[in-house]
């Protein structure tokens, strides 16, 4: 069957119309002629893989991975990568008009660096003494000895971790460094390894919970900041893009210039130390332990005397808040704000609040609440996630 590509869906699949029904098809571009094959139909979509290109887009470029046909884990690597930044910002327009229903929001100009070796964190499985990705949505192992996403510290790591993975039953492993790429952690989980692993280039090393060897953190730096960071925690995957993202933030606190800033969903307390000079006061939550237990020591690593940090669910604890907060900055998971904490946000009622999202559907959803007590000012689209859908925004909202 032939058909024609009108444009891309939100997960990059092309889109067209089988007999009025939406058919997506796997890496196909806008205005491609294409034969397809169908892979799923339901009552409500068809999905379908190219068989043969009739008409190729002048945005197609050769995948450079040599897994880009059997992996998956790229959904864009056909694109044009300026093409592809413009589509996340188009995207992030779509979702939000879609979505949050709130008029007129400026979304501005995408903020990109390169579109690979970006990544500091990596998780691995392991099947069948091998270790790779897995394919999306399935359990089919995709071995692997290089990722282009990933650091260059990481990829010299893989050697290592194909070898562990020979001699024990792997099930799992995640693998993370320090933005500068000296510094690193692995975590296994399978079997215990019947030897120790040879630690040179690694900082720590734990099976599950337990610590192995080597040190339990290490340092990133962001900025003119270091933080502590855990293989538990959460740290922005991004090394490079992460700062520009950060001084988004600082610039906009700048403007604001709070007295009381409260940092929901802080992580290692890295936003929070990061704009704390601009502050008189700072509060990071954080439902993680380690993440906390990080953020206190990057209080005292960075010597920052104004910031404090509490260990619990957001929604837990922000009925506390009195509303002498000037401005509050959430970064919450892709699940985005829940009922509780959004009421609570409206009752505080600060003045300033910088939503960062990793999702602009539940973005758009969370706007859309809080759209008749804050005016939605500017969204910028971050691609901290390069040859895959996924893009970050900082939004700035002011009180009514
Ligand atoms: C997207 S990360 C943001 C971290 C941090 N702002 C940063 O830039 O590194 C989301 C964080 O929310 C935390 N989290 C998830 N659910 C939570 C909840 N209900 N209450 C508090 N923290 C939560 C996670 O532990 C994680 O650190």
């Amino acid at each position: 069957m032939q058909v024609k590509i009108e444009k891309l869906d939100h997960f990059g699949r092309g889109i067209t119309y089988v007999n009025q029904k939406i058919c997506f098809v796997a890496k196909a571009l806008p205005n491609e002629i294409v034969k397809i094959k169908v892979t799923k139909e339901t009552k409500k979509y068809i999905e379908a893989e190219i068989e043969e290109w009739v008409t190729i887009s002048s945005y197609r470029i050769p995948e450079v991975c040599p897994y880009a046909k059997i992996c998956g884990g790229c959904d864009l690597e056909h694109l044009e990568y300026k093409k592809e930044n413009e589509w996340k910002r188009e995207k992030v327009k779509e979702l939000l008009a879609k979505f949050s229903q709130i008029e007129k929001v400026e979304v501005k100009e995408i903020k990109y660096l390169s579109p690979y070796h970006y990544r500091n964190k990596v998780t691995l499985h392991g099947a069948k003494n091998r270790v790779g990705y897995y394919q999306p949505k399935s359990k089919n192992l995709v071995p692997i000895d290089t990722c282009l996403l990933l650091n260059q510290k990481i990829n010299e790591l893989l050697p290592k971790m194909k070898r562990l993975a020979r001699e024990n039953k792997v099930q799992e492993i995640m693998i993370r460094t320090s933005n500068d790429e000296k510094e690193s952690l692995i975590k296994i989980s399978g079997d215990k390894p019947k030897s120790l692993i040879d630690m040179k280039d690694i900082t720590g090393i734990f099976f599950q919970e337990e610590q192995l060897q080597g040190k339990e953190e290490i340092i990133s730096t962001i900025g003119k900041y270091q933080y502590y960071l855990s293989i538990e925690s959460f740290f922005q995957v991004n090394q490079e893009l992460t700062e520009m993202l950060y001084e988004e933030v600082l610039n906009e606190v700048k403007k604001v210039k709070p007295k009381k800033v409260l940092d929901l969903y802080c992580g290692t307390g890295t936003i929070g130390i990061y704009i704390s000079s601009e502050a008189e006061e700072v509060i990071g939550i954080d439902s993680c332990s380690s993440s906390i237990k990080n953020a206190n020591h990057n209080k005292k690593l960075n010597q920052v005397k104004n910031i404090q940090f509490i260990n619990n669910k957001v929604e837990n604890v922000i009925d506390q808040f009195q509303q002498d907060t000037d401005l509050i900055i959430v970064d919450p998971p892709r699940k985005g704000l829940d009922k509780k904490t959004l009421r609570h946000i409206i009752r505080i009622a600060p003045k300033y609040l910088i939503y960062i999202s990793c999702d602009p559907v539940t973005l758009a959803r969370d706007l859309k609440e809080l759209k008749e007590t804050y005016q939605t000012k500017i969204v910028t689209p971050f691609n901290m996630f390069p040859r895959t859908y996924h893009v970050e925004c900082v939004s700035v909202l002011v009180h009514n």
